[in-house]
């Protein structure tokens, strides 16, 4: 016989219904990068890098970059030809030059044999008769649409903004880190940019998602929470988080410029058990849109004393260094170890950002999204806009770092606020000595930390 009592449901606290029927929309503002949107014009007005030159090979490769088809090859005259960028489609007759053939002097389309330099200009018409006024004239009318681009160490960057606007090409301090090994990686999102490059200014997600989850991705230590604190300073935000690791305090500084240039400590180079100073990097990358749905992270992963190991000096390295683990995994090895792909692509294509709950541990998230949307604004109200490179042939101060010092607590003090001013002091040493040369910059902060850890106090 069945008991025909049921349990009693109490229907006023559930709000499943109420949510389904008004879901929660996204941030169109910043969420929407394709030609002609105000934040994909703001995108236009920097230099991103597009693709590895490890991926342009003797075939054109089709590129997608802020909601634009592209095809990226390389002029066939030596090994070392010439980079273009350019719109997919012929401008005779629409082809798709993504099976046209590169050249000596550029990209000859399949259909009619139309030839391409690498910046757009149309150099032969070959059904045509070259001197008659068709061919002249289409020739002196119009180009195929082309972007300038510039290959560096093994990523190609591009700009894609208006010609009177594009910006000098940024050279960071993480260029000349000494005896630093730069290996160029890539790494693709199934979400919208703003989603993933949110985590670079969420520094608190890595003692969860990357410790206590699961347990450990990085080293051991990640998994105390730390001091937070956010630091803005024109186009550069700063998170720090300053660990106690038993006798040692470990100040880990990640690092955003906008619109998507990221850095952040070492992933496995310090642990917290033993005294590093002025450690870089992990890795230089860019959070690059490639349309609403999707991005890719582009990057050096750097190795070395004051990088990350050699041994993760591999693809595998490199994707264990980018978000935690290997991205090529089961769905159950998913689930059971997720890291931030999971974190972010399982927010959907566009998070809906207007369900969030910012709290104070997402400040830096506030913060650095409200000041992109400033800039957005202040771009189509026509004000110029600052650049990371602020003086010409100068590289760009960056913060992007991990200091490990022996300070054993103390009983008679506040263990967080003790923290909290050795993390502050540490920002402070590299603020002050942002104007030296490199060299003299780099021995000077490390000199002060050896000091302030041998005075024990901040
Ligand atoms: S469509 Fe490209 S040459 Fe005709
Ligand atoms: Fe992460």
């Amino acid at each position: 016989m069945s008991n025909a009592s049921t349990p009693a449901i109490s229907a006023n606290s559930y709000t499943g219904y109420g949510q389904a029927i008004a879901p929660p929309d996204y941030d169109h503002e910043l969420a929407e990068i394709g030609p002609g949107t105000p934040c994909g014009e703001f995108f236009r007005r920097y230099w991103h890098p597009v693709a590895l030159t490890s991926e342009i090979g003797e075939l054109p490769k089709p590129v997608r970059i802020l909601g634009e088809d592209l095809v990226l090859f390389r002029t066939s005259q030596k090994a070392d030809g010439q980079i273009g960028l350019v719109h997919r489609n012929c401008p005779h007759r629409r082809a798709s030059l993504v099976f046209g053939k590169c050249e000596e002097r550029g990209i000859r389309c399949c259909y009619h044999g139309w030839l391409f330099a690498p910046d757009g200009e149309i150099l032969e018409t070959p059904g045509e008769d070259d001197d008659a006024g068709p061919a002249l004239d289409v020739r002196a009318r119009t180009r195929l649409g082309a972007y300038p681009v510039v290959e560096f160490r093994g990523l190609v960057f591009a700009y894609l903004g208006p010609p009177d606007a594009m910006p000098e090409f940024p050279y960071f301090d993480a260029y000349d880190v000494p005896d630093i090994i730069m290996r160029p990686y890539r790494v693709d999102y199934d979400c919208n940019w703003l989603q993933v490059l949110d985590a670079i200014m969420d520094p608190i997600h890595t003692s969860f998602l990357h410790s206590q989850n699961a347990g450990a991705q990085f080293s051991e230590g990640m998994a105390e929470i730390g001091e937070l604190e956010i630091f803005e300073r024109g186009l550069q935000f700063l998170g720090s988080n300053t660990r106690r690791v038993d006798d040692h305090v470990w100040v880990r500084v990640n690092e955003l410029i906008l619109p998507n240039f990221t850095q952040a400590g070492a992933a496995f180079q310090a642990d917290g058990t033993r005294s590093h100073f002025f450690g870089r990097s992990s890795f230089t990358r860019w959070v690059v849109p490639v349309d609403d749905e999707h991005s890719i992270s582009l990057a050096w992963a750097n190795f070395g004393e004051r990088g990350d190991p050699e041994k993760y000096n591999n693809q595998e390295g490199c994707e264990l260094i980018e978000q935690g683990e290997i991205v090529d995994r089961t769905w159950e090895e998913r689930q059971r170890r997720p890291a931030d792909a999971e974190a972010v692509e399982g927010m959907g294509p566009i998070s809906a950002h207007k369900g969030e709950n910012l709290m104070p541990t997402d400040r830096g998230v506030s913060l650095y999204r409200r000041r992109i949307r400033r800039l957005v604004r202040d771009l189509a109200e026509g004000k110029p806009l600052p650049q990371p490179q602020q003086i010409s042939g100068e590289a760009v101060r960056t913060y992007g770092q991990d200091s490990v010092l022996k300070m054993p607590l103390k009983n008679e003090i506040d263990d967080g606020k003790f923290l909290k001013d050795v993390g502050n002091a540490v920002m402070n040493m590299q603020f002050e000595a942002e104007h030296l040369p490199l060299e003299e910059r780099d021995a000077q902060i490390i000199a002060a930390l050896a000091a302030m850890e041998e005075r024990g106090t901040p």
